[in-house]
């Protein structure tokens, strides 16, 4: 049997899981516990109020907790909201937005679909239309940070929009919670999905959906599609103070953690200092030759997709920064020769330029190899 490698000790610049601060780390080894004690029913009660809290949610919102990693939660919210006669309308311009389109289609849930393409910005007047023009949509589905592409898409404008025609709004806030602005009161969203190792600075195996309790009660009234992931299950079994099933405990002690650490930061503080380390990464690849997917407007607080120099591989690249003890990210094929580079979690000063010297002598190391191979 081989052993298992021992850990990198790497800093990571990849969207999730984060780098965690000592505190969330130390957190995890909470004495064992029976899941079903009243400190782990007070746990529970607490994590969902904080998540509520950072979700911009007054007392009417709760956090219900799923055990497993984001798409948990996103199969839990999208395969439980939607009504038998009902129908939703996925917005997709990425990975993550098709995501979505295939999870309502492994549950059968009637579906239409807007597709902006990859890296494209969401048609506002094409949803405003498809809401007027097709009244079986019950719902409407979303993801606010897009990671595949690192595009930020306009969640308060589509907010407007779905309630100004009555509908209700998911949206899959995975990789935008904690770090940019969002609220769920005020931009009109019925379901809030998000993860706990992304921009919250969690350890993974948490994720959850926030949610208005009556909304959440109505889905008494459907036959669920699932089981593990059934929602409402899930929302009852919370509300009484005993968990659904076993919950991942010691985790959740850690996200517990993390959100405490998130509201002392605040999510305006944590988004400035994830924005001003992305505009500095940003300034350094520039430099490099590595030039950006998207307009600056368009990218979000934590991930850049620049396109690779020529004469530079992923792999390389990759490689030789892991050696120097940095993680950098692969994007999908669909987008060529690229790089995906997170600056969420507990990212320093010192990580930042750290990582830009190594960034320097890879890139010309690298530039160096490809020209001796070519003289050759
Ligand atoms: C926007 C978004 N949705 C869903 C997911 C899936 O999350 P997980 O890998 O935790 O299941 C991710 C992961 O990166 C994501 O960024």
């Amino acid at each position: 049997v081989n052993q298992t490698p021992p850990p990198p000790n790497a800093v990571l610049l990849n969207p999730g899981p984060v780098s965690v601060h000592p505190q969330v780390r130390d957190a995890l080894a909470y004495p064992d516990v029976c899941h079903r004690e009243p400190e782990v029913a007070a746990l529970m009660a607490n994590t969902r109020a904080k998540i509520a809290a950072i979700c911009g949610g007054g007392n009417a919102y709760t956090g219900v907790l799923i055990t497993g990693s984001g798409t948990a939660a996103l199969e839990a919210a999208f395969a439980s909201i939607v009504p038998p006669k009902g129908r939703i309308l996925i917005l997709d311009n990425g990975h993550y937005g098709k995501r979505l389109r295939d999870i309502v289609g492994a549950y059968r849930v009637p579906l239409s679909r807007l597709e902006f393409g990859w890296a494209s910005r969401f048609d506002l007047a094409a949803i405003d239309r498809a809401l007027a023009e097709d009244p079986t949509i019950t719902h409407v589905g979303m993801v606010h940070h897009e990671t595949s592409t690192g595009m930020l898409n306009p969640l308060q404008e589509v907010g407007e929009i779905v309630a100004r025609h009555g509908r209700s709004l998911a949206v899959d806030a995975i990789s935008s919670l904690g770090s940019e602005v969002l609220n769920i009161e005020k931009d009109n969203i019925d379901w809030c999905v998000g993860t706990a190792n992304k921009c919250l600075e969690g350890l993974p195996g948490i994720s959850f959906v926030c949610a208005p309790r009556a909304k959440l009660r109505q889905l008494g009234d459907q036959e669920p599609r699932g089981y593990y992931l059934d929602l409402y299950r899930h929302f009852v079994a919370q509300e009484e103070n005993v968990p659904a099933f076993t919950p991942a405990v010691q985790v959740l002690y850690a996200f517990d953690r993390a959100l405490d650490l998130t509201l002392t930061e605040t999510v305006a503080r944590r988004g400035r200092r994830y924005r001003d380390c992305a505009a500095e990464l940003r300034r350094g690849l520039d430099r490099l030759g590595f030039r950006s997917l998207l307009p600056a407007q368009d990218m979000a607080n934590s991930v850049t997709v620049a396109h690779l120099p020529s004469e530079i591989s992923y792999t390389a690249l990759h490689d030789a920064l892991k050696r120097r003890g940095f993680v950098i990210y692969a994007t999908q094929p669909k987008l060529g020769p690229t790089v995906r580079i997170a600056n969420m979690g507990q990212l320093s000063e010192a990580d930042l330029v750290a990582f830009l010297e190594a960034l320097e002598e890879v890139v010309h190391d690298l530039r160096g190899a490809g020209t001796g191979a070519r003289t050759m």
